[in-house]
């Protein structure tokens, strides 16, 4: 379990020379301008893709300064490795996550190690990410996939292309607001984003910005962006306070995760989460259930328009494996292996949360030449983790997902593909998010043909996720005829979603 018996270590950001007593022995790039450091000619709108492009060139591990803040970065699978050892590193909350911390406070996503609350609100709400509890959200989320379908025909009946982003979006808000919370917020429904949504997405934006805009000008600079954020928070909250007051003092839900926040106490020492709590919780659920899954969609959306062979795979597999049934029922999603597979292959090259921290529990040496202090922390770069040669060989840019085969899988090393994080701390909503995703994925493509525009290029935004940005695709509706099939055994392979979905996630 994760550290909440280590004492605490000192909050905030803590630069790279105060943990790595020899630090120089990491690269970094060359032309370090003092105050500035690494920063000349970073892009303040792609921070992440700039370090990729620094990281090809430095290696496995490597380090970036700027105005006086150093971070060390680590993407080789071997180190990475070593970095998930529960016994020697923790997950580290700094910089964007801990920038997170007005908002969602100590949140799952947000709480510190030590912070008590983290063990509580896992133990209490690990259940409602239990088989039983998917099944129960499989018809919510077909619920809310016929809205997109819906829109989507008319978008196609009047002949315009659909705004990929935005409507996986709206897709994936409504479908943790409806399953988490019994909310819902007529995103399909609106002209305009419901102030919610607005609100959540200025307070994302300005957490963001925290990030790269350099500490000593950050009060003068962002101080409108700051009482921005403010009344963006207090709107949240005000928000969420009125939603759970409702369920409180009126009808329960239907065994939603807002439901198993407000009854269920812990089942070893009977403590329930304060209202603050669950209040914090809620927000931590809408932010980190939504944005990752849709910008996923997304990019599979992007790769099967492109791979129209792929598409066809998967498309063959969906008509076989669901038939003619009108909606698939909750086993049949699962068994979309190869659509599932797609999914992954979109994880390894875009992993739309794309990095994550690590901290020494103790003093150690990293890779046996790099040693840190207790406290001494690192963050993965997921996407150059996903593409070291090592691990995935030469052709790394390519998009292929037999590499998720699982012969495939079984030969390569641990810890090599990590898009749900790591440990004790990875993401609790990992078998949510395949479900929707997967079974989204099926319902359209058993129901459209993708047609990429050919003028689009890839162009990755990084909001705290990452987005394949203007993406737009042309629909053609296929004939029921085309979408049926008769249902031919499968090959047998290991059942992919039995497994406890939050104690093995990620490994
Ligand atoms: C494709 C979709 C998703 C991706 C790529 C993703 C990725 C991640 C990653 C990398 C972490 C670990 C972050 C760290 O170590 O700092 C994480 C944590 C978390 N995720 Fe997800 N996530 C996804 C979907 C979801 C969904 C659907 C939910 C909720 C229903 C969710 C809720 C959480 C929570 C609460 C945590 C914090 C867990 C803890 O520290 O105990 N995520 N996620």
């Amino acid at each position: 379990m994760a550290g909440t018996r280590d004492t605490a270590l000192p909050k905030g950001f803590r630069s790279a020379e105060l943990g790595w007593p020899e630090l120089r022995r990491i690269p970094h790039p060359p032309y370090r301008v003092p105050l500035i450091g690494d920063a000349v000619g970073t892009n303040l709108r792609t921070p992440l893709q700039d370090s990729l492009r620094v990281g090809r060139r430095l290696g496995p591990i490597f380090r970036r300064k700027g105005f006086g803040k150093e971070i060390v970065f680590v993407w080789g699978a071997e180190l990475t490795g070593e970095l998930a050892d529960e016994s020697r590193f923790a997950k580290h909350v700094g910089l964007g996550v801990a920038n997170l911390r007005p908002v969602a406070g100590d949140g799952l996503f947000t709480a510190y190690n030590h912070e008590p609350n983290w063990q509580l609100a896992h133990d209490v709400l690990a259940p409602g990410f239990s088989r039983e509890a998917m099944e129960g959200y499989h018809a919510m989320m077909l619920g809310v996939a016929a809205r997109l379908t819906g829109h989507w025909d008319s978008e196609q009946a009047a002949g315009r292309a659909v705004d990929v982003p935005g409507d996986m979006t709206k897709l994936t808000l409504e479908t943790i607001a409806r399953t988490g919370f019994g909310h819902d917020f007529d995103s399909f429904e609106r002209a305009r984003p419901h102030p919610f949504v607005t609100a959540m997405v200025g307070a994302l934006s300005y957490a963001q910005r925290l990030n790269v805009v350099p500490a000593p000008v950050a009060p003068v600079l962002m101080r409108r962006a700051g009482l921005r954020n403010r009344a963006d928070v207090a709107y949240l909250n005000r928000t969420v306070d009125a939603v759970v007051e409702t369920r409180r003092h009126g009808p329960a839900g239907d065994g939603d995760l807002l439901d198993r926040m407000l009854e269920t106490a812990h089942p070893e020492t009977g403590e329930r989460l304060t209202p603050e709590n669950v209040r914090r919780q809620v927000i931590t659920f809408l932010i980190a259930g939504h944005e990752t899954t849709s910008g996923a969609l997304s990019f599979a959306l992007h790769h099967l328009a492109r791979h129209p062979e792929i598409a066809a795979r998967a498309r063959a597999e969906v008509d076989r494996v669901w038939g003619d049934t009108a909606e698939p029922a909750y086993d049949q999603v699962a068994r979309l292996r190869y659509v599932r597979r797609v999914l992954d292959e979109s994880l390894r090259l875009w992993p739309t949360a794309p990095a994550f921290a690590r901290e020494a529990r103790q003093d150690t040496v990293l890779g046996g030449v790099h040693p840190m202090r207790r406290g001494a922390w690192a963050l993965v770069l997921m996407p150059l983790l996903h593409r070291d040669p090592d691990a995935w060989g030469p052709d790394t840019e390519r998009f292929d997902p037999d590499r998720f085969e699982p012969a495939a899988v079984r030969a390569r090393p641990a810890h090599t593909f990590k898009p749900f994080g790591t440990g004790a701390r990875a993401c609790i909503g990992r078998q949510f998010a395949l479900h929707e995703a997967t079974l989204v994925l099926g319902l359209l493509l058993r129901r459209y043909e993708l047609l990429p525009d050919p003028a689009y290029r890839l162009r990755v935004a990084e909001r705290l996720t990452l987005m394949p940005e203007g993406l737009t695709l042309n629909l053609r509706r296929r004939s029921p005829a085309q979408a049926v099939a008769p249902e031919v055994p499968e090959a047998r392979e290991a059942p992919s979603a039995s497994r406890c979905p939050v104690t093995g996630a990620g490994e």
